[in-house]
């Protein structure tokens, strides 16, 4: 039995494939390194020491997503990692994240349910919350009022699921949202890596301290907060990966319905505590200026993470200084080469 990974070659895609094959779980990975490098690959199999299927090629193409499904009778599940996420580009170029993030996603679907594979763990987003829910933000809560098309392809996906699932109760189906992934496996041999300049935080604040961007924006000091700066609820990519594993069980141990889960630390961060904590745990300097607020950010975000811990008994166990510092291992590593 296999689990079919797509966008198994970026940023979380790699961290949960690692999780996967170090418990024994067979992978499939797809990939159109749209984002994503090829040694990656490589490097999985050197933290491993195990071996996986690869097809290069875009998850929305059904031809080539058939050619998998039929090569391949032990695919039992799907993970699906291979949407876009820029915020901003999403803005410049919303046809192009709604053509890869919901065709592709229904291409998949539509695939999984020709091949009878209905097992379907999907990539969602704190996004999703809006602007208008109270913190912290609770599975059951109202969604909808993104403010970007990144956010709405992750609401209307999630609508899909629903009434695929209402359709037909055969699918089983997990819906993660993620509060903001950072750091990198502790090997510094995967982590993320942005094309162009960052738009998050971490890769942000990486590359000042490694002397490649001169100064970190800070965007607002007028929140309220307790500095005045953007709370958020960082967790490290590596947990988010281990609650990938968690959820699979799940669906394995429950062989259907349709589960929403929030994976995040259940606290928030300022920007400011984030850059400091960075400097204490690296040494390095991170230079900054405080800028005007970015539009559509909200001052406070994190997650209630009673439901995942009760339900999948999953929970964040590395803390901030280890998120600093993967972050900043895998960036002097991949200088150093
Ligand atoms: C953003 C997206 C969210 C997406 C997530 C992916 C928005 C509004 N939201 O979340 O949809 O799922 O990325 O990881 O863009 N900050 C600075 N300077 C910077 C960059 C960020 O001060 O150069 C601040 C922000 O104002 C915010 C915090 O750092 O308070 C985190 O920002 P970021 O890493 O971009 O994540 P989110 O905005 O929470």
């Amino acid at each position: 039995m296999s689990i079919l990974v797509t966008g198994g070659a970026g940023y979380i895609g790699s961290h949960t494939v690692v999780e996967l094959l170090n418990n024994n779980v067979e992978v499939i990975i797809i990939d159109d390194f749209s984002n994503s490098k090829p040694e990656v690959l490589e490097k999985i199999k050197q933290i491993t020491k195990k071996d996986f299927k690869f097809y290069r090629m875009d998850y929305g193409n059904a031809e080539e997503l058939k050619k998998v499904f039929e090569e391949n009778p032990s695919i039992e599940g799907v993970m699906n990692f291979a949407g876009y996420k820029a915020v901003g580009e999403s803005v410049q170029k919303p046809l192009e994240y709604y053509t890869n993030n919901i065709s592709g996603t229904l291409t998949l679907l539509n695939t999984m349910k020709k091949y009878n594979v209905k097992k379907f763990v999907f990539s969602s987003s704190a996004t999703v919350y809006g602007e208008e829910n109270d913190i912290p933000y609770v599975e059951t809560m109202k969604t909808g009022s993104t403010t970007n098309p990144y956010g709405t392809t992750k609401v209307f996906i999630e609508r899909i699921l629903q009434d695929l699932y209402k359709s037909d109760t055969t699918w089983n189906i997990a819906i993660l949202r993620y509060f903001n992934p950072i750091g990198a496996h502790e090997s510094g041999l995967i982590g993320e890596e942005p094309q162009g300049i960052p738009n998050n935080l971490m890769p942000y604040i990486v590359r000042v301290a490694s002397g490649e961007l001169k100064e970190l924006s800070v965007f607002g000091n007028d929140y309220p907060t307790p500095d005045g700066t953007g709370v958020r609820d960082y967790l490290h990519v590596v947990d988010l990966a281990k609650g990938h594993v968690k959820a699979l069980e799940k669906l394995n141990k429950d062989q259907q319905g349709l589960h929403i889960y929030n994976l995040g630390t259940g606290r928030g961060y300022s920007v400011l505590e984030i850059v400091h904590t960075f400097e204490k745990v690296t040494g390095k300097k991170v230079q900054y200026k405080i800028v005007d607020r970015r539009e559509g950010d909200i001052a406070i975000a994190y997650a209630d993470t009673k439901k995942s811990h009760e339900e999948l008994g999953w929970i964040a166990e590395k803390n901030l200084e280890d998120m600093c510092k993967d972050s900043w291992n895998y960036i002097e590593k991949s200088q150093k080469k």
